[in-house]
């Protein structure tokens, strides 16, 4: 039986990922904000006959990450998937304006969060079988990609961009660091998914897929991660994407 823990799991991919672990009988560590006001997920994890423990952390907080690891202690963890992630509030950062809070913000929810989260947990991995780590970045995080006509839409999200860029360089250190002890590090864009985060755009673009179609392509790769993938910045189905 493998466990699997997953950040920023109350909706969205993380939803989608913690439903569908739960089904192929892992038991799952489901990791949001505010467990009070997350209804779906608590509806599923009364049902889920109890694979499914919820845990709160706010993936911003450092104390949060501590608290965290002494919740868990020294249980092994076969999997840990940072997925929570923002667009940052304002969404549009450009080259006319930049919102020094906001950049971060965004920086220490999308960059610093899930590091702070792989160190806390490096030994949890360690005990486990599989001994995964993965984050769900995003195509955005790309400076090779995205750059130049027909990318209008990529030129005002420096924040963002800046803050995946941070993610992916870090994960991958990690993947150099920690190879040496087994640990795999995915890096993964999950697609352009229709969840709050893509907000209405993705609802009426023929190019955008479900969270389930997302969370499926995901558990394929981290399924297929090994020396040879670890540290490469992916497609949800396999592509490179250069950095
Ligand atoms: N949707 C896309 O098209 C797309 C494209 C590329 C990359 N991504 C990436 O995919 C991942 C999942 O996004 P999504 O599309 O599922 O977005 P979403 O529906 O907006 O969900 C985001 C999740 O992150 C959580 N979160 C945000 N800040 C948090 C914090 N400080 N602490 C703990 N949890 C926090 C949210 O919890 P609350 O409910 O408490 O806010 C929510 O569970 C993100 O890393 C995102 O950057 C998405």
């Amino acid at each position: 039986m493998k466990t699997v823990l997953i950040t920023g799991a109350n909706r969205g991919v993380g939803l989608a990922l913690v439903r569908q672990y739960a089904v192929d009988e892992s038991d799952v560590i489901a990791c949001c904000r505010e467990p009070a006001k997350a209804d779906e997920l608590q509806d599923f994890a009364e049902s889920s006959g109890g694979r499914v423990r919820i845990v709160q952390l706010d993936v911003g907080g450092p104390t949060s990450i501590t608290a965290l690891k002494s919740t868990l202690g020294d249980a092994p963890i076969d999997i840990v998937i940072n997925n929570a992630g923002i667009n940052g509030t304002p969404k549009d950062q450009s080259a006319a304006r930049i919102d020094p809070e906001n950049w971060v913000t965004t920086m220490r929810v999308n960059a610093l969060g899930p590091i702070l989260i792989s160190q806390a947990l490096i030994d949890n991995l360690k005990r486990g079988s599989e001994k995964k780590l993965v984050a769900i970045s995003s195509a955005y995080g790309s400076s090779g990609k995205y750059f130049g006509e027909g990318y209008a839409s990529a030129s005002n999200r420096y924040a963002y961009r800046a803050s995946k860029a941070a993610l992916n360089n870090g994960m991958r250190g990690l993947a150099r660091d920690w190879a040496d002890d087994g640990v795999l590090v995915g890096i993964l864009d999950p697609g352009f998914v229709r969840t709050g985060m893509a907000g209405e755009s993705a609802l009426g673009s023929s190019s955008s897929i479900s969270p389930d179609e997302s969370a499926r392509g995901i558990k394929d790769r981290i399924r297929l991660l090994g020396p040879e993938t670890s540290g490469v910045f992916q497609r949800f189905w396999g592509e490179p994407i250069p950095w």
